[in-house]
């Protein structure tokens, strides 16, 4: 931990910090790495909160509120703790038009949360994609980054009894 930028400082794991700044230091160009360094963070920590922000600009040199940008602007990064699963469900034109609504609406449903929200036991988080460039396999939806296609109402339950096992 450099001595300009104090652990204690961050209400952040100690060990999963110093892995954190071990890849920034590691890094030839540090200014124009934000992206890179927010994608190895949520790697890292599973999400982005302002905490961590605030070292990530710190450590690069770059403006909190350009940092707080960037990650708002980007829908894979997320301020919030996912779940195990993340469970997204596209609702670009083509699968919207098959029903990709009806879908959500069941898996919300039946795990009980919100979009963008995670079950209280970690297990799932749900969200939401625009177009994942899978539109001939309409409605489609993606755990874990597996892409499901043709995916129907009935599919929500199978598909919550299989991650909830894995
Ligand atoms: S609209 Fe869903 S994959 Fe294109």
């Amino acid at each position: 931990m450099s001595d300009k930028i104090k652990k204690s400082q961050y209400n952040l794991d100690t060990d999963n910090l110093k892995k954190l700044e071990l890849y920034i230091d590691g890094l030839e160009e540090k200014e124009g790495s934000l992206i890179n360094v927010l994608h190895e963070a949520q790697d890292i920590f599973g999400y982005l909160p302002e905490d961590l922000q605030l070292f990530i600009s710190r450590k690069l040199n770059i403006a909190a509120a350009k940092v707080f940008g960037v990650v708002t602007f980007y829908s894979f990064f997320t301020m919030k703790p996912r779940g195990k699963h993340l469970i997204n469900v596209c609702l670009g034109t083509a699968c919207f038009v098959k029903g990709a609504d009806k879908i959500l609406n069941e898996f919300k449903v039946q795990l009980n949360i919100k979009e963008n929200n995670s079950t209280e036991d970690g297990l799932f988080t749900i969200d939401t994609l625009r177009c994942v460039g899978a539109c001939g396999l309409a409605p489609v939806v993606i755990v874990d980054g597996k892409v499901y296609g043709r995916f129907k109402v009935e599919d929500v339950e199978k598909v919550i009894k299989e991650y909830s096992q894995v």
